[in-house]
């Protein structure tokens, strides 16, 4: 499976924080946002990995993650021209997915848990179109999923007003090939986007989608206004300082998975010049 980031977006929900620096290189903590999401595909055992920017701030994702190799991965780049929709990914992408099965994740989405990675390798294995859902407070601000008394779906929404569920979507898919010829039939909605959703709804329709329930033991946070931000911020901090082990820290996640060796950890390590995130890749 291969692996898509999703960071265009002009964020202007944050104006004037993204005004002139793209908000999933913003820090989240001791990050940037990116990392997260990105520590998230690779833990899913995903290397080669296709990040979709705006054109002013391509350059920056390059400086910042280069070619992947110092991680063992594959890193390549393209640009969005404009806000077109989650959708658009894979047509933008659709080169660089050749033949395979492909993983979305949005570039300002954390997803935090245990045992999360081992969940994630294991619906890939199942190889079906697999979205996710979670609980949430404020599902009208999503894509919502309504279940039946079994557990079976009845409906996926964008954004509903009137949400028939407290399910929201996490920006997290896994589709197979058949995705980019989909995409590409999928009419704009009224916010002129053409949506994820419709996709879900495709499958859905087709009954071949897999609706997975994270369960309590696994966060979701996204990071697009400032109250949310902060949180994550907050979140992120506190998790790192009680239990002395990071988040998103791709470095880890690319040793832990044996994409890197003992050697290209200790190299990564020097690059933090002694400091914490230094310390954390020596100490590991
Ligand atoms: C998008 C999707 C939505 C999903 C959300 C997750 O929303 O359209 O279904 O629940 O990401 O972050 P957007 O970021 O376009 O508002």
């Amino acid at each position: 499976m291969k692996g898509i980031i999703l960071a265009g977006g002009t964020g202007s929900r944050l104006f004037p924080a993204t005004i002139a620096v793209s908000k999933q290189l913003l820090p989240v903590y001791d990050k940037p946002m990116i990392y997260y999401p990105l520590s998230v595909l690779m833990l899913a055992g995903i290397r080669e990995i296709f990040f979709i920017t705006t054109p002013h701030d391509k350059d920056s994702f390059v400086k910042l993650l280069g070619d992947g190799s110092d991680l063992g991965c594959s890193f390549s780049y393209e640009v969005q021209d404009s806000p077109n929709g989650l959708a658009e990914a894979f047509i933008i992408g659709e080169k660089f997915i050749g033949q395979d099965s492909v993983a979305l994740i949005l570039g300002d989405n954390i997803l935090y848990g245990s045992g999360l990675g081992t969940l994630l390798r294991n619906k890939i294995l199942d190889n079906k179109p697999t979205i996710f859902a979670l609980e949430v407070q404020d599902p009208q601000r999503y894509g919502v999923v309504e279940f039946n008394k079994n557990g079976e779906v009845l409906s996926i929404e964008e954004k509903p007003k009137k949400p028939k569920s407290n399910f929201a979507i996490p920006g997290l898919y896994f589709y197979p090939n058949s995705v980019i010829n989909i995409a590409k039939e999928v009419k704009p909605s009224e916010r002129g986007e053409i949506e994820i959703t419709s996709i879900n709804n495709h499958y859905f329709d087709l009954k071949q989608l897999e609706v997975q329930i994270l369960e309590r033991g696994i966060t979701w946070l996204d990071t697009g206004t400032p109250d949310s931000l902060a949180d994550a911020n907050e979140f992120v901090k506190v998790i790192e300082k009680r239990t002395n082990k990071k988040i998103g820290c791709i470095e880890e996640v690319a040793f832990v998975r044996g994409f890197i060796d003992h050697k290209q950890l200790i190299e990564a390590s020097k690059k933090y010049k002694g400091n914490d995130y230094g310390k954390y890749l020596k100490r590991l």
